[in-house]
């Protein structure tokens, strides 16, 4: 009987906390979406920073080129590479290639903001700093992280709401530390992160967001959606039954100056769909890894082993087929979208596609 109480009351409780958990996130977000709508964080480059952290020192020695680049040994569609460290050395020259012809894409930059500070992680038991790209798999990347930094013993046991609970998760923001401390990591510590091709990597950031919305996030839906759909659909009649759609997103992501405009009002939530470059500096920082989420079963375990962190965590298992480039799957999501659209997107991650050897999606451009 008394095991029955205890029992109704835990059951209770459980209760109470679920209502006060989804109470908070609401309150949380509507405290929260002005301010972030007045846009406290920085997005692209010229708008001025809040904190810029000077890293003339931290440039890579300008190598002279070397022999040129093809793309199937950045990219390789032979999935078996006899030395992994080989695959990341040919990226990471590709990418001080591309990063210092700046004459044209304007992506050197000597001063590092705050919003890239923000999506970088630190794990200092390792001297590891990992910069979040979304919808990359990083959420298996931060439960590596989190069990380095002790606070949980294994991958597995971390539970899934923690992972990006940034108060509760023992991760710190390279932005939270002082300059110097900045500098010093950013010198000494293995950075690493991991790309995916532009376009697959949107389309799963449209999904997520606005159709099936799998965490509670309602403002991609009830906020940015229709302010998207009011700005770039003619008709605005099929706003509720329809959503929006993928053309409207394309739309929206290829009008430079119409999406700055929208994008002050969507806040932090454009980390979705900015580019790599926004996200990471990768013209700024020098990496020492980056990985490629097509190829990430070989990526994984070569990050851990050049991290020195091979024997203390394991990468989740990751299932197979799930990762590869599918182009009718692209495809699909293109078809019936112009081809002015398609180049104008294409004109914005143009860099991501340079910087990282995706090859042009000719099949969607020409
Ligand atoms: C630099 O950019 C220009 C303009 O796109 C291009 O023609 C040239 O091939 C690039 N050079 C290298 C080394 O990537
Ligand atoms: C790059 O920056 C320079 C100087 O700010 C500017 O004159 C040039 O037009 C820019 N190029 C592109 C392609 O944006
Ligand atoms: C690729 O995407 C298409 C369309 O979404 C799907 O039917 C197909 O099963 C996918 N192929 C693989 C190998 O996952």
């Amino acid at each position: 009987m008394l095991m029955r109480h205890h029992w109704l009351l835990v059951g209770a409780c459980g209760w109470v906390l679920l209502i006060l958990i989804f109470i908070s996130k609401f309150i949380n977000f509507s405290i929260r979406m002005p301010d972030d709508y007045v846009g406290k964080t920085v997005f692209g480059w010229a708008m001025p920073a809040v904190r810029s952290i000077n890293l003339h020192s931290a440039q890579q020695p300008d190598k002279a080129a070397s022999e040129p680049f093809t793309v199937s040994s950045v990219y390789p569609s032979i999935l078996e590479p006899k030395d992994w460290q080989s695959v990341n050395e040919k990226r990471l020259e590709l990418l001080s290639t591309v990063c210092r012809n700046s004459s044209f894409w304007n992506i050197t930059h000597s001063t590092l903001h705050r919003f890239v500070l923000d999506r970088i992680f630190v794990c200092d038991k390792h001297k590891i700093l990992f910069c979040q790209t979304p919808k990359v798999g990083n959420t298996q990347w931060k439960k590596v992280l989190i069990v380095l930094n002790g606070k949980f013993s294994k991958v597995e046991t971390i539970p899934e709401n923690l992972v990006h609970d940034h108060e509760r998760n023992g991760l710190p923001r390279l932005s939270s530390m002082t300059e110097t401390e900045i500098n010093r990591r950013l010198h000494s510590y293995f950075k690493f992160f991991i790309v995916r091709d532009p376009f697959e990597r949107l389309i799963s950031a449209f999904k997520d967001k606005f159709v099936k919305n799998p965490r509670f996030e309602p403002w991609y839906k009830h906020e940015i959606a229709p302010a998207i759909i009011r700005k770039y659909r003619k008709s605005h009649n099929d706003v509720e039954s329809v959503g929006l759609r993928f053309e409207d997103f394309v739309r929206y992501l290829g009008d430079e100056p119409g999406r700055h405009h929208l994008d002050r009002q969507f806040g932090d939530h454009v980390i979705h769909w900015l580019t790599y470059t926004d996200l990471c500096a990768p013209c700024d920082i020098s990496y020492n890894v980056v990985g490629h989420h097509e190829t990430l079963e070989h990526d994984a375990p070569y990050i851990l082993k050049a991290a020195g962190i091979a024997s203390l965590v394991s990468y989740p298992n990751i299932p197979p087929g799930i990762t590869h480039y599918n182009r009718t799957k692209v495809e699909n999501y293109f078809t019936g979208i112009g081809k002015r659209d398609v180049r104008h997107l294409y004109a914005l991650y143009q860099g991501d596609f340079s910087l990282f050897g995706y090859p042009r999606p000719d099949f969607l451009l020409d």
